[in-house]
């Protein structure tokens, strides 16, 4: 026997509690676990820039023949623009290499099995709370993992200074994994001030950031939410950004992430890139091309790009909205102040909800949310905010 001694796996912590949803009968379950956003009609849309596109594609596609291993350079370029901004010096440097990875979590994998097969660096310093899958993919590429404080649950926003003081103690050549914006699960982001204090410390220090930047447009905009990406990359000569289209262009099945490495000069980048090709060729040998053709498409093209940039406008907007009506309604319930969740930045509210008020939440209400009290604000709409505001508010009061 070669199997019996497998233990089973407990559920994923965000996606399993998709599955749990859709196998409850209840007809009032609300799913606020994972992270994917919903009209008012509560419906996940198909941008209309994207089906805009995925016409002129089907039309003009004549080949289903492989990509290259990093995929088009063409994608390679329109994301460097999007990272470093349009026409930046970096993004048109030559020292920094992209390849398209198969959503923002594949491009975190292919990351981490670059710095364990490179010898990049052995240990990651995570923050803690993070996404619960970045633990495991840093294991299952052989990396160790060491945590570093972030949320302050006292005020509801960064513990800053005890991040530092625990960062302090990272040794020269560790990786630091930080999130660009929209920090999942807490939704809480260092300021501009932080972010050059952070740069000038890894720096210093001679840390490697890895930047996880999986929600560009969610927090404040296309550009504001690089801010913290592009201060550190004007402070260290090399980093890892794995960025994704999953979001902000609602490209979740298509998984259309990717990772970019930025290197000290354009040499390095090349023979990076050459060692890259062979992280990837040996993982998915190359990318899935549709998704990959349809962010070209939309960002390459003045009508449809600005198209994607007012219909990701109208999401963040909605979202923000939803922040504020929430909290309104958790205080008309007698749920007492969450006024903390309109401070938040992105998909997620960190409410602060206990283990076990969530768990009944789960059970007695069908209103599924991530263990650690993270609430899917984006799955929030007028006709299920009542509901939700009333359920958690007699959670909160029975305890
Ligand atoms: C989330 O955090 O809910 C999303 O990033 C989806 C995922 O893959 O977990």
């Amino acid at each position: 026997m070669f199997f019996d001694r497998i233990e089973a796996a407990p559920a994923d912590p965000i996606l399993g509690l998709t599955d749990a949803f859709r196998k409850d009968p209840n007809p009032n379950k609300i799913n606020l676990g994972v992270g994917v956003y919903k009209t008012e009609e509560g419906v996940t849309p198909v941008l209309d820039c994207v089906k805009a596109a995925e016409k002129k594609i089907l039309d003009e596609e004549t080949t289903k023949s492989y990509l290259p291993i990093t995929g088009l350079p063409e994608f390679g370029e329109i994301t460097r623009n999007m990272i470093f901004g349009e026409g930046s010096e970096l993004a048109n440097s030559g020292r920094a290499v992209t390849c398209h990875c198969p959503g923002g979590t594949g491009a975190l994998r292919i990351g981490a099995d670059f710095i364990k097969q490179q010898n990049v660096a052995t240990t990651v310093w995570i923050s803690d709370p993070t996404w619960a899958n970045h633990y495991q993919i840093a294991t299952n590429a052989g990396l160790k993992f060491e945590r570093y404080p972030y949320y302050d649950r006292a005020t509801h926003g960064l513990a800053f200074d005890r991040m530092m003081e625990t960062l302090s103690q990272a040794k020269e050549g560790d990786v630091v994994l930080l999130h660009a914006c929209c920090h999942n699960p807490t939704g809480i982001d260092p300021t501009v001030e932080q972010w050059e204090k952070i740069a000038d410390f890894l720096a210093t220090k001679k840390l490697l950031p890895f930047i996880d930047f999986a929600y560009q447009g969610f927090g404040h905009g296309l550009e504001e939410d690089a801010q913290g990406v592009r201060i550190i990359a004007s402070r260290c000569k090399e980093m890892l950004i794995a960025s994704s289209y999953s979001k902000n262009l609602g490209l979740y099945n298509e998984r259309v992430g990717a990772l970019t490495i930025l290197c000290a000069d354009k040499d390095t980048a090349q023979k990076v890139n050459s060692q890259l090709k062979i992280a990837v060729r040996t993982a998915i040998s190359n990318p899935p091309a549709h998704g990959e053709k349809i962010v070209v498409s939309v960002l390459s093209d003045k009508d449809l790009r600005a198209k994607w940039e007012s219909e990701l406008t109208a999401m963040r907007e909605r979202i923000r909205q939803m922040r504020v009506l929430l909290c309104e309604k958790l205080q008309e319930y007698g749920a007492g102040d969450f006024s903390f969740i309109t401070e938040q930045n992105g998909m997620f509210s960190f409410s602060g909800l206990s283990k076990e008020q969530v768990e009944k939440l789960k059970t007695e209400h069908g209103i599924y949310i991530v263990g650690s009290g993270r609430i899917c604000v984006a799955a929030i709409t007028k006709a299920n905010v009542d509901t939700l505001a009333k359920c958690i508010a007699k959670v909160v009061k029975a305890q």
